[in-house]
C-alpha cells in the first residue's frame, strides 16, 4: 500500500467537549480515515491506495475488502495519534454507507459500528456522492447557493443543483460509462497503466488535441445527462488498422485528442446547468476532477461568468474521509445519527440521495 504524507504536527484540542469526529472511507480501493474537529478543522487525514489493484489493471472487489480490512485498524491508530487525541475524545464515527463496492463498503460500516458501539458514541452513514459535492467546503468554506455540483469520478458523473446541506436537486448522470471509467478504458487501449487519468491527463501535453477528430457526445441533446461508452468505441475506431503497442507521438495524440473531447463535453454540460439555474458558484469533486485541463477551463469559464468556481486539491478530489467527516458532521448537527439497521448500500439509487427532479 501507499500512505499518503502525514499532516503536519496537530495543535492540542482546544477544549476537551470539543467535537470530535472519526471518518472513514472505503468505498472502493482507497482506504481513508481521518479525525475532524467540530466538522470543519481536519486534525488528521490520512490515505492508503491499494497498489494491488495495478496488477490487474482495474479494481478487484475481492481483494479490495481484504485490503480495508487489514488497513482499517492500523490506520485509525495513526491517525488518532496524528490528531493527538485518544479514543475516548471522539464523539462519533461517520462511515460512507455507499454508493461503492458493496463488499468494500460492508467491511467500513462493520468496523465503525463496532468502534462506536465500544466507545458508546453514534455511529453516522453517510452518502459517498452528498460527500463529493461538499469536499471544497473544507479549503473553501461553505459555499454561495444556489451552486451546481459535478462529481466526476470512476463510478460517477453527475451534475446536481446544491441549494444547502442535504437539498439536492438532479440534473444529469451519465448513461453508461462514467467519466474516470472512460479515461481508464482508454488508457488500457492506449497501453497505460491503471488508473488510466492520471497518465493520459500528463501524456495530453505532448499530444495535439485535433489529431484524432472525436465526438462530443450527447451534445445535440436538450437536457444535462451525458454518454461517454461511444466515445471510448470511436477511440477504438480511430486507432483501428494501427498495430499496438502505438508509437509514442500517436499515444500522446490520442490522449490530447480523448482528453479535449470529454472536457469539451462536461464543460458544455456544466456551463449549460449554471445558466439554466443562475448557480452561484460550481462546485466539482471526484478522482476526475483533479484533471489538470479540466480545471483550467472551467476556472476560466467561471470567472467569465461570475460564477466562483470551488475545486479542492487533488487530495480532496478523490476518494478520501475528511469529506465523509465534513458530511457526518453536518448530519449529527441536524439529529441525523444512524441506529442499528445502519447498513452498506451499493448504488446511488438505492442511497436515498435521489430525490425526483
Ligand atoms: O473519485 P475517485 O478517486 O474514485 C471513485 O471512482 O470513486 O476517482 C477515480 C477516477 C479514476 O477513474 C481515475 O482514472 C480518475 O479518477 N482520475 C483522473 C485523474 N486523476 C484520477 N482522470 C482524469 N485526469 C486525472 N488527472
Ligand atoms: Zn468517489
Amino acid at each position: 500500500m501507499t500512505v499518503a504524507a502525514p499532516a503536519a504536527s496537530p495543535t492540542p484540542v482546544e477544549a476537551p467537549a470539543a467535537r470530535l469526529v472519526l471518518a472513514i472511507e472505503t468505498s472502493c480501493d482507497d482506504t481513508s480515515v481521518a479525525v475532524l474537529e467540530r466538522g470543519a478543522v481536519v486534525r488528521s487525514h490520512l490515505i492508503a491506495t491499494q497498489d494491488v489493484h495495478r496488477l490487474y489493471g482495474g479494481v478487484v472487489p475481492e481483494l479490495a475488502s481484504r485490503a480495508h480490512l487489514e488497513l482499517l485498524p492500523p490506520l485509525v491508530t495513526r491517525a488518532l495519534e496524528e490528531a493527538g487525541v485518544g479514543a475516548r475524545d471522539l464523539t462519533a464515527v461517520a462511515v460512507t454507507r455507499g454508493p461503492g463496492l458493496v463488499g468494500s463498503l460492508v467491511v467500513g460500516v462493520a468496523f465503525a459500528k463496532a468502534y462506536a458501539l465500544g466507545l458508546g458514541v453514534p455511529v453516522v452513514g453517510v452518502n459517498h456522492i452528498e460527500a463529493h459535492l461538499h469536499a471544497g467546503t473544507l479549503e473553501h468554506g461553505d459555499s454561495p447557493v444556489p451552486a451546481v455540483a459535478l462529481v466526476v469520478s470512476g463510478g460517477h458523473t453527475e451534475l446536481v443543483v446544491v441549494r444547502g446541506p442535504g437539498d439536492y436537486r438532479w440534473l444529469g448522470s451519465t448513461l453508461d460509462d462514467a467519466a474516470g471509467e472512460a479515461y481508464d478504458k482508454v488508457a488500457k487501449l492506449l497501453g497505460l497503466g491503471f488508473p488510466g487519468g492520471p497518465a493520459i491527463d500528463r501524456l495530453a501535453r505532448d499530444g495535439r488535441a485535433h489529431a484524432f477528430d472525436l465526438p462530443r457526445p450527447m451534445l445535440d441533446r436538450p437536457g444535462f445527462d451525458f454518454s461517454f461508452s461511444g466515445l471510448k468505441t470511436a477511440v477504438l475506431h480511430a486507432l483501428a488498422g494501427r498495430p499496438a503497442p502505438y508509437p509514442a507521438d500517436v499515444v500522446a495524440d490520442m490522449a490530447a485528442s480523448f482528453q479535449a473531447a470529454v472536457v469539451d463535453t462536461l464543460t458544455a454540460k456544466t456551463l449549460r446547468a449554471l445558466d439554466h439555474t443562475g448557480a452561484r458558484a460550481l462546485n466539482m469533486g471526484g478522482g476526475v476532477a483533479c484533471n489538470r485541463a479540466l480545471r483550467e477551463r472551467l476556472a476560466g469559464e467561471c470567472a467569465a461568468r461570475g460564477v466562483a468556481f470551488r475545486v479542492p486539491s487533488p487530495r480532496l478530489c478523490a476518494d478520501n474521509a475528511a469529506m465523509i467527516g465534513l458530511v457526518g458532521a453536518w448530519m449529527l448537527d441536524r439529529g441525523l445519527a444512524s441506529d442499528d439497521a445502519l447498513d452498506a448500500v451499493a448504488s446511488l439509487e438505492e442511497s436515498g440521495l435521489l430525490p425526483a427532479g
